[in-house]
C-alpha cells in the first residue's frame, strides 16, 4: 500500500493544471504577476476583457491552490467520519465480490492469467464480445465489466450517501459532482483486490509499455453528470497512466466519450473518435491520451473511474509537469509516486517492460 511506505505528490500540485471552467482553460499558478504575464491575453481572447472579471479568475485560481493545499488534511478528516457515522444502504457491496463482474470480463482476465495468454489472443477475445467497439489504433478497449444488478445497486448506495449530511470532496478538479472512493471507505477492499486481481493481467498485456504489470496505487472516484449539475467534460488528459471508466447507468441521452492522440500531439493534428457507453461496461485507456465526455441531454449518468498509477514510471516523469517530479511528503494518499523506487527507477521500468 502507498500508504504505509509513505504518499508522495509531485510539487506541481500546487501550482499546475489549475482548471477555469469558465474559460476552459488550465493554467499554472505561482503568484499574481506570472498569471497575469502568462495568461491575461489569453483570457481576454476567451472574453475575459474587464479588470473586475480577471479578478475574479485571479480569486477562483487561488480558492483552487489553497482547496489543494488543504486537501489531503480534510480528505483525511472526511474519511474518519464516515467512517464513524455514515450507515450504508447496501453493506455487501463493500468488499468486492466475483458475482459483481461480468462474465466476459472473467473470461477475459481468466485468459490473460492462463499459460497461452497473449495480446493477440485477448484482442481477439474482445472482438468476438457482440456489441463491443474497441480502437487498436489509439489503445482503447471496451468491455462489459460489472454486472447490472451491480451497478444499480452501487449507483443507489451513492445516493444514499449523497442524502447524508456528511461532509463529500469533489472528485478532481473538473468534475464538481460525485463520490470520492477511498473516503467512503471502498479503497482496501474493493478497489485494491479490483486493480490488483483482475484489472493487473489485463493491463499487462495491454499497456505494458505504461507500467500495466507494475500499476501499484490508484486513485478511484464515481463522478455524476446531470442537467442540473455537469452536463459534460472538457478535453483534458487524466494523473494516471491507465485509467478505468466503467459507466454505472443511470438513463441517459448522448454523451459518448470522445479519445484524441497523446497529449504531446499538437492540438491542430489531433483526430477524435466517438465511443458511446453504456451500463456496466468498462473502457480502458492510456492516462496521457486526450480525452473528454459530450454533453448529455437528458437523464442522469454516473460512471466509476479508477486512475491506475505506476510508480516506476512516473516516478521518472511526473505527467502533470513533465519534468522529473519534485516530491511532497502528503498526509493522505498522495499522487502515486515513491522515493525508494525513485532511486533504482531505471532499472524498475526495464523489468516490467519484460512482462
Ligand atoms: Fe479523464
Ligand atoms: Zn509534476
Amino acid at each position: 500500500m502507498a500508504h504505509s511506505r509513505g504518499s508522495y505528490s509531485c510539487a506541481c500540485f500546487y501550482t499546475d493544471n489549475i482548471y477555469i471552467e469558465e474559460y476552459q482553460m488550465h493554467v499554472r499558478y505561482t503568484d499574481e504577476q506570472q498569471f497575469t504575464q502568462e495568461y491575461q491575453k489569453a483570457l481576454q481572447s476567451r472574453g475575459c476583457r474587464t479588470a473586475e472579471k480577471l479578478a475574479q479568475v485571479l480569486e477562483t485560481v487561488k480558492k483552487e491552490v489553497e482547496r489543494r493545499i488543504q486537501l489531503a488534511e480534510e480528505s483525511q478528516q472526511r474519511k474518519s467520519e464516515i467512517a464513524l457515522h455514515y450507515k450504508p444502504l447496501h453493506p455487501e457491496l463493500y468488499v468486492l465480490q466475483e458475482s459483481f463482474l461480468a462474465a466476459e470480463f472473467l473470461e477475459a482476465v481468466h485468459f490473460c492469467q492462463s499459460p497461452h495468454a497473449s495480446l493477440d489472443g485477448l484482442l481477439n477475445l474482445l472482438d468476438s464480445i457482440p456489441g463491443i467497439g474497441f480502437f487498436i489504433d489509439k489503445r482503447i478497449y471496451q468491455l462489459p465489466v460489472f454486472v447490472p444488478q451491480f451497478c444499480k445497486d452501487f449507483v443507489e448506495e451513492l445516493e444514499h450517501f449523497e442524502r447524508s449530511a456528511l461532509a463529500k470532496g469533489r472528485p478532481n478538479t473538473m468534475n464538481n459532482y460525485g463520490v470520492l472512493l477511498n473516503e467512503l471507505g471502498l479503497d482496501d477492499s474493493f478497489i485494491t483486490p479490483l486493480r490488483e486481481k483482475y484489472l493487473r493481467p489485463l493491463v499487462s498485456l495491454l499497456y505494458p509499455d505504461w507500467g500495466g504489470s507494475c500499476l501499484d496505487s490508484h486513485k478511484a472516484f464515481v463522478v455524476q453528470y446531470s442537467l442540473d449539475k455537469d452536463l459534460d467534460l472538457s478535453c483534458h488528459y487524466d494523473n494516471s497512466e491507465v485509467t478505468l471508466n466503467v459507466s454505472l447507468g443511470k438513463e441517459f441521452t448522448d454523451g459518448n466519450l470522445y479519445f484524441s492522440e497523446m497529449r504531446e500531439v499538437p492540438a491542430n493534428e489531433r483526430r477524435y473518435t466517438e465511443v458511446e457507453h453504456l451500463m456496466g461496461q468498462g473502457i480502458l485507456h492510456r492516462g496521457q491520451q486526450i480525452h473528454g465526455a459530450l454533453p448529455i441531454t437528458s437523464g442522469e449518468r454516473w460512471n466509476l473511474i479508477i486512475w491506475k498509477r505506476a510508480s516506476s514510471v512516473r516516478n521518472k516523469l511526473c505527467p502533470m509537469c513533465d519534468k522529473e517530479p519534485q516530491l511532497i511528503e502528503t498526509a493522505g494518499q498522495g499522487d502515486g509516486f515513491t522515493v525508494r523506487e525513485k532511486e533504482i527507477g531505471a532499472q524498475t521500468l526495464d523489468v516490467c517492460a519484460v512482462f
